[in-house]
């Protein structure tokens, strides 16, 4: 079985649910204090073992691109100032590892995006992670390390899912699987749906934006008819997957951090922040005293 080395993210769509801001700044590339959500999730990729990144873009967001350049100018100016910390941060992202970027044409859906990575992913298994949604888990693994693993052992696809309230459910993929017995949080997935009605959910397991595939999708994308929304949907042709092959959920216990959704992206900077040396004790004062004004 081959090993997981290579990772996908779509950052093609609009960002209609982050307007005005995302007309000019892509969703991807908004900060969590002073780092873009997509560095997040590459570093994540990174950490469950990919070396080779694929980033799918679409017109406008050249940024990203320049984000993971070399900046010669810039490093030579912190350098002479003496600014190393600087220095080091915007290395950081052109160190992580090979990234690659490739343009979908026409936004025709999430599925379409993916399908723009079939030569980059050739006969390997591959991370898909979502470009605008950092999640970690409560234990500290990276989530895309804990599909990795399932995957090995399991040697079939697997999706993270994660369980949502009724209402929110019309939002997700929902999944429908039997426990595995010897794995804890493991599912055989028997099917998957694409925003369903509450009433229609066959679960309220959600899909979280990290996936581990194989190849064999490729061929299911390429001949998907557009589904929810007149998009072509990845989760219609894992659901036809799924009727070929053993494939699997691994159930999250951790946080997602939605940068596409405007309550979700102020949360995030807030515990973000919570979690910085730097900002910790003067945010929590100001927190305390806003609280109790309110
Ligand atoms: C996409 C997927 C959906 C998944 C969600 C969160 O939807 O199509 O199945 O549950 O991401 O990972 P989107 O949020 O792009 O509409």
């Amino acid at each position: 079985m081959k090993p997981v080395r290579k990772a996908v993210i779509p950052a093609a769509g609009f960002g209609t649910r982050l307007l005005p801001v995302s007309k000019t700044i892509p969703k991807e590339m908004l900060p969590i204090i002073d780092t873009p959500v997509i560095q997040h999730v590459i570093e994540e990729a990174v950490e469950a073992g990919c070396e080779d990144i694929l980033v799918i873009l679409s017109r406008g967001k050249e940024s990203l691109e320049d984000y993971f350049d070399r900046s010669f100018e810039l490093e030579e100016q912190l350098k002479v100032k003496g600014k190393t910390e600087a220095l080091e941060s915007i290395l950081r992202p052109t160190r992580l590892a090979h990234i690659h970027f490739i343009r979908q044409q026409e936004m025709r859906g999430l599925g379409d995006a993916v399908l723009m990575a079939r030569q980059f992913v050739g006969d390997e298994p591959f991370l898909l992670l979502l470009g605008d949604t950092i999640v970690r888990s409560n234990d500290g693994t990276a989530v895309s390390k804990l599909l990795a693993d399932t995957y090995a052992r399991n040697e079939g696809p697997v999706i993270a899912v994660e369980p949502v309230a009724r209402e929110a459910i019309s939002r997700y993929g929902i999944v429908d699987g039997t426990e595995v017995s010897d794995q804890a949080d493991v599912y055989r997935l028997k099917t998957l749906v694409e925003k369903p009605a509450p009433e229609e959910a066959p679960s309220n397991l959600a899909v979280c934006s990290r996936y581990l595939l194989t190849p064999d999708i490729f061929d299911l994308l390429a001949t998907a008819k557009p589904g929810k929304n007149g998009e072509i949907q990845i989760t219609d042709a894992l659901r036809r997957l799924a009727a070929q092959r053993a494939m699997f959920a691994r159930r999250i216990h951790g946080r997602r951090y939605d940068a596409g959704n405007k309550l979700e992206f102020v949360k995030t900077n807030i515990l973000f922040a919570l979690e910085r040396p730097d900002l910790r004790d003067k945010l929590t004062a100001f927190l305390k005293e806003l609280v109790s004004t309110l």
